[in-house]
């Protein structure tokens, strides 16, 4: 890969065709709107190729064993082209000056090449492609060919195909093909279970125009194949458009309808209306609207980097693209999933990954889409209901792993193999990972401190809060012996502790969504009203708030023990210490697991994950600086960083810390996730709360952003080899923008009501 691509910081460029790197080129230039993202998988086909296609919350099941996800729906991006009868692909031939890039600036993806087939015939390809930013069920393709050793017979097959999967599993009918008004393919299909229409249209344009046009409809696959002869050094040149609507799109379903009322025809009208207007327009045309859009977005979101070394720019951007991409702003019946939608890793789902990774992110760049994702959890109280009561406890108990609204818990069962016993892993985190209702809770706290808006508390939040808290006081478990309550027998962030007692990061962010359902019961009456009226006919809310206090003033909250280490949880600290060196030199991830089985690794004392280190980042309160320090190294010393949740978090307190050069080495991990030289790790798509985390390393880290009561605080962390960090802060109303270099900070706000700022421990008012 090369990053050095002028402009510097806005390109990502595949120099070389390299098919080991299929999948992670798919994943990372994956286009997309936070409606559809479609992944970037090249027009002809090669083996291990995974052609994707996904708009958020179409969520099915393909069988009744399996878990629901967010099915990978009919292909567009795929075409045949026959020169002289040879099938064009780089694998045969001889292929030179290949470039493939993403220009972070537009989200266009422009790929050029000059090839040689087997019996020697010379062309030159270039290929250009974006998904609208302007009209989001859009995407565009533009193709251009240029034979150079004389003329060619072309046959080109394009269209739109349903045989892709999610690894196997159809979640598409057949569907009904038809070429519609104005020569455009159509397929109408429906989602298997959960009765989703979908609409896929495909339009071609050529000049010159084709010999010959013929439709071709296989089984699961419409396409038109065009014949042309064209002479040597002439251009043809191909614009596509296809557009992608569905029955679960805002405008046919209001909050709470099944899908399968809306009526396809519907559907299919409204793509037919779509695609005739489109078709009006050049690619570029469509390309200048589009782009138009992303200069907004980068005129209000970049975050500029100066440092020695460009990647530094080139990652922060590739991040922001991705968080651009992963979220869809205004619709608050879909999370973001672990992966955006930039493949079928982790089927869609949402975790924790949003409050404490992405949350941060959009709540001070975009406040009114953390709203979105929070309305989101509190739309999906039934199904935190129904799990609750599944597992014989009160109140709202999220699920580890949430899809549609109502479907409550959806992790799946089990996992890879287990190298000692050679069966599959069984998954426990939908069963015992329970500090995501704190987590989710934490995030409701978080918004109200940063935007003070009422509104969302009166609807949404206090109900969240209450519910969680009346979920946590069912969950603990009294210790007579001890004289406290406990929580045993859960999963915390370390996801290689199994069935551990008293997750310290667990426990102490159940003590805060006590406190925090105290709150705002006090405050609720006079406040939030309409959340008084519906929660007080529920409950008796001043005994609830007594029972809550009990729980809390009673919770065990573990200490630093004699040498200022606080236990992970009850088991951590007796676990054995085996050498860890091996796995904390690997170049990929998870190599442990190619030495022990789970269970082993429940023995020793290794982490997958900032746990403990997750705890002291999210409350750098609780203890002094110097246990703080004392638990970062003691706890990174056992961490493998084995999730890509981890290296961003570590970054922000070893910034706290002062530890400089770690800090750096954590941000240079973290950008490095999805762009490193790991060729793999992103094939089921890009890691979404990575991208989030490295938001949070600049903004949080290094320009040391806290949120409190009510202000917000800066401390300048920058590292040595940054010249300058520039970004933007939205905080309850007031937008305001931060320029730091190593030896100041200059803030100014843009727009919006005073804000009370605490700047390297000087106060101010802006
Ligand atoms: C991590 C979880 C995370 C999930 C999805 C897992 O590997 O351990 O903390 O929520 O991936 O990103």
């Amino acid at each position: 890969m090369n990053y050095k691509k002028e402009p510097l910081g806005w390109i990502i460029e595949e120099d070389v065709f390299d098919p080991r790197r299929t999948g992670k080129c798919e994943s990372i230039f994956a286009q997309g709107n936070g409606y559809m993202n479609i992944r970037c998988t090249l027009e002809e086909s090669y083996v291990g190729e995974h052609r994707g296609a996904f708009i958020t919350g179409t969520f099915n099941k393909a069988l009744p064993d399996e878990v629901t996800e967010l099915p990978n729906l009919p292909d567009v991006t795929e075409m045949k082209i026959l020169v002289n009868g040879e099938r064009f692909a780089m694998d045969a031939g001889k292929t030179e000056g290949y470039s493939r890039t993403l220009d972070l600036r537009t989200g266009e993806v422009v790929r050029t090449v000059n090839w040689t087939s087997p019996a020697g015939v010379k062309l030159r390809f270039a290929f250009r492609r974006f998904v609208s930013l302007k009209n989001e069920h859009l995407a565009a393709f533009r193709m251009e060919v240029t034979p150079l050793s004389g003329d060619v017979d072309l046959v080109i097959e394009s269209g739109i195909s349903s045989r892709t999967s999610n690894s196997g599993s159809q979640h598409c009918a057949e569907g009904e093909k038809r070429l519609v008004e104005g020569g455009a393919l159509r397929l109408m299909t429906r989602t298997t279970q959960s009765d989703v229409p979908v609409v896929v249209h495909c339009l071609h344009k050529f000049t010159p125009a084709p010999a010959a046009s013929l439709p071709v409809m296989e089984r699961r696959c419409f396409v038109n194949r065009y014949t042309f002869h064209v002479a040597k050094d002439e251009t043809l040149s191909m614009e596509k458009l296809a557009a992608y609507h569905t029955g679960r799109d805002l405008v046919f379903t209001s909050y709470g309808q099944p899908a399968g009322s809306t009526n396809a025809m519907q559907v299919c009208a409204a793509g037919d209306a779509c695609l005739a207007k489109a078709a009006g327009h050049s690619y570029e045309d469509l390309l200048a609207e589009s782009a138009a859009c992303w200069k907004q977005y980068w005129d209000e979101q970049d975050v500029v980097i100066e440092s020695e070394d460009p990647f530094d720019q080139l990652g922060m951007r590739f991040a922001l693209y991705h968080l651009n991409i992963m979220i869809r702003r205004d619709d608050s019946r879909v999370g973001i999933g672990a992966k955006g939608m930039t493949g079928e890793g982790y089927k869609g789902h949402s975790f924790w990954d949003t409050e404490m990774f992405l949350m941060p992110h959009y709540l001070f760049t975009d406040p009114k889409a953390a709203r979105t994702l929070l309305e989101y959890r509190w739309r999906s109280l039934p199904g935190a209901f129904k799990k609750a009561e599944e597992n014989g406890y009160s109140g709202a108990m999220f699920p580890w792993e949430s899809a549609w609204l109502d479907d409550g818990e959806v992790t799946p069962l089990i996992g890879g193999a287990d190298i000692v016993t050679g069966k599959s892993i069984p998954i426990l985190t939908g069963m015992i990972e329970h500090h995501i209702s704190a987590d989710v809770s934490w995030g409701v706290w978080l918004y109200y401190l940063a935007t003070g808006d009422d509104s969302y508390m009166d609807q949404c939040g206090c109900e969240i809060l209450v519910e969680t808290a009346r979920f946590w006081s069912s969950r603990v478990e009294w210790q007579e012996d001890k004289g406290r309550y406990e929580i045993r027998d859960v999963i915390g962030p370390d996801e290689y502790k199994e069935h551990v007692d008293n997750n310290a990061f667990t426990n102490y962010l159940t003590a805060e969504n006590l406190d925090r359902a105290c709150d705002v019961i006090a405050q609720m009456q006079e406040r939030w009203p309409n959340a008084y009226a519906s929660l007080s006919e529920k409950y008796d809310l001043a005994a609830l708030s007594a029972q809550f206090q009990d729980v809390r003033a009673k919770l065990y909250l573990p200490q630093p023990d004699a040498d200022g280490i606080i236990a992970q949880n009850d088991q951590y600290l007796g676990l054995e210490k085996t050498d860890l060196s091996k796995y904390k030199a690997q170049t990929g991830v998870s190599s442990i697991y190619e030495d022990y089985s789970p269970h082993q690794m429940n023995q020793m004392m290794v982490s997958k994950q900032a746990d403990l280190v997750m705890l002291l980042r999210v409350m750098p309160d609780l203890f002094d600086a110097d246990t703080l320090r004392k638990n970062f190294l003691f706890y990174e010393s056992r961490t493998l960083h084995d999730s890509s949740l981890s290296h961003g978090q570590h970054c922000v307190l070893a910034s706290w810390l002062g530890l400089d050069e770690m800090a750096l080495d954590m941000y240079r991990h973290a950008i490095h996730i999805d762009l490193g030289p790991n060729m793999t790790s992103s094939d089921e798509g890009i890691h979404s709360a990575s991208m989030g985390n490295v938001w949070q390393c600049a903004v949080c880290g290094f320009a040391g952003l806290q949120w409190h009561a009510d202000h917000l605080s800066l401390d300048n962390h920058l590292p040595a080899c940054w010249k300058r960090l520039a970004f933007r802060v939205h905080y309850r109303g007031a937008v305001l923008r931060v320029e730091m270099t190593r030896d100041a900070m200059h803030i100014t706000k843009l727009s919006g009501p005073s804000v009370k700022l605490v700047v390297n421990g000087v106060e101010d008012t802006l």
